[in-house]
């Protein structure tokens, strides 16, 4: 296919914001904010990200101090962070990109070791329903890759010894949670309250708009999937009932920004933090119908799992109903490359693609997309490490300049590298320690998980 007429490349227009292009970077929650502030470095990270009349959607950032579920990820409820996050803002501005602001209420995930009595007050749910035990850590991914397997085969490992076994979204690295404190009805307003505060302070920041996290197991999901939700009050039992919260969150920032400036993020097929329903599609279409009404500018929805057929992962293509329901832009995400992408574009069955794992090793995805040059393969080693200077490309960018216009600068440009180089090797040691402390034994090998510490260790 031409370059020039790549579907993930063609314009497109969502709401009063036009796009040069249909790759969006998904949000990725990075845990380098420290204190929940964000940070310069961060300038860099979203700046190498941003192309003129691209879309991005910033990494996960707290409504208030108690919605908090890991640590160093940001926030946006006080002066300081909104502060903090106006530079970060300006640079993707400056670039002539749109800059959407994921925010968020983590709910029962919340991963604080050992809370002080505050924090063990202020973790909620829907429900009492408290996590279960969670062994898939970084221990699982770092054994899978000192054993040569992929991830997903050390993940599938642990499946016989855990009922409901999550999936690595995040830093899942505790295996005890508390019992959430269930949400009284008359707490409710609270929250909703502190999800408008963070939209009004996100378009204080200077974002064009903001993402709420409806998705992936945290506390509007809590409510919405009946795996968790077990209230009998008008926040639980009926689909209807289930919705209630998630949809006055979503109408308190409309009424605050104005719905042509807020998306949500819906993840109905996901079991994430053993969040799951009984019928996603019915909820996922519940959702897209009402936040229709509403006149929500997009639906931003995560693919199902992929399927493996003959042998080979498959994306499921699952969210069709829920893309025909939903009258504003449609954003698919989860699983996508760049001829799934165009295909997916090309037939309709969306607006936008997010890219996660590919934008985050690849700063100028878009750029390659265009050019069909080779990625950087990513490294789960470095999600979540607060060390910035782990998020710079190993593979420099170097190909041939096209001989038509794109709207992402001179391809002959190198990708600007990191120049910060943190304390890399004082992290190795720390990662390595906190092995030590969390470990019992190897998913894959079921040897005792220090001895492939040690083999790790011993490799850096
Ligand atoms: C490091 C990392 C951090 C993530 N953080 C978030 C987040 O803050 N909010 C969210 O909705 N999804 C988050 N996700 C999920 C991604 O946005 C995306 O849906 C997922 O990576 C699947 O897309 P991909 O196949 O293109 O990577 C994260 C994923 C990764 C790998």
């Amino acid at each position: 296919m031409a370059p020039e007429t790549l579907p993930l490349l063609t314009p497109y227009k969502m709401g009063k914001f036009e796009l040069s292009h249909r790759v969006v970077l998904a949000p990725l929650t990075r845990q380098r904010s420290y204190g929940n502030v964000p940070q310069p470095h961060a300038v860099l990270y979203y700046s190498q990200r941003a192309t003129k009349g691209g879309l991005l959607i910033a990494e996960a950032t707290g409504v208030s101090d108690t919605a908090q579920g890991y640590s160093d990820t940001p926030g946006i409820w006080t002066k300081e962070q909104v502060e903090a996050w106006k530079p970060i803002v300006r640079a993707v501005h400056d670039k002539g990109a749109i800059f959407f602001c994921q925010i968020w209420h983590t709910g029962r995930v919340s991963n604080y070791g050992d809370p002080p009595l505050a924090s063990f007050m202020f973790l909620v749910s829907s429900s009492s329903r408290k996590r279960d035990r969670s062994l898939l850590t970084h221990l699982s991914l770092i054994c899978g890759v000192l054993c040569r397997f992929p991830a997903q085969w050390a993940s599938s490992s642990l499946q016989h010894r855990q009922r409901h076994p999550p999936v690595a979204q995040h830093d899942d690295s505790v295996a005890e949670y508390s019992p959430p404190h269930r949400l009284r009805t008359d707490e409710i307003p609270h929250i909703v309250n502190d999800f408008r505060l963070a939209a009004r302070n996100a378009i204080e920041a200077g974002f064009d708009g903001v993402e709420v996290h409806g998705a992936h197991g945290y506390l509007l999901e809590q409510f919405m999937k009946d795996s968790v939700n077990d209230r009998t009050d008008e926040y639980g039992g009926s689909l209807e009932n289930r919705c209630r919260f998630p949809l006055e969150v979503v109408q308190a920032v409309v009424d605050e920004i104005g719905a042509d400036r807020v998306g949500i993020r819906l993840s109905p097929f996901t079991d994430y933090m053993e969040s799951w329903d009984s019928d996603p599609e019915a909820l996922g279409l519940y959702m897209a119908k009402a936040l229709s009404k509403l006149g929500l500018l997009y639906c931003h929805v995560v693919e199902p799992r992929m399927a493996i057929v003959e042998g080979r992962r498959k994306l499921q293509h699952g969210l069709l109903p829920i893309r025909k329901a939903f009258q504003g832009t449609f954003i698919a995400a989860g699983g996508y490359d760049r001829e799934e992408g165009n295909k997916a574009v090309n037939s309709g069955y969306t607006d936008l693609l997010a890219f996660g794992r590919l934008f985050l090793a690849n700063p100028d995805l878009p750029k390659r997309f265009l050019l069909d040059a080779p990625l950087n393969k990513y490294n789960r080693l470095t999600f979540y490490t607060p060390d910035p200077s782990s998020a710079t490309p190993t593979t420099p960018f170097s190909i041939p300049r096209p001989d038509f216009q794109t709207p992402f600068g001179d391809p002959a440009n190198k990708t600007p590298q990191i120049r910060y180089q943190g304390p890399r090797v004082a992290l190795v040691l720390g990662l390595n320690l906190r092995l030590f402390m969390v470990s019992t034994w190897c998913p894959l090998c079921d040897a005792s998980s220090d001895v492939c510490a040690v083999v790790f260790f011993i490799i850096i």
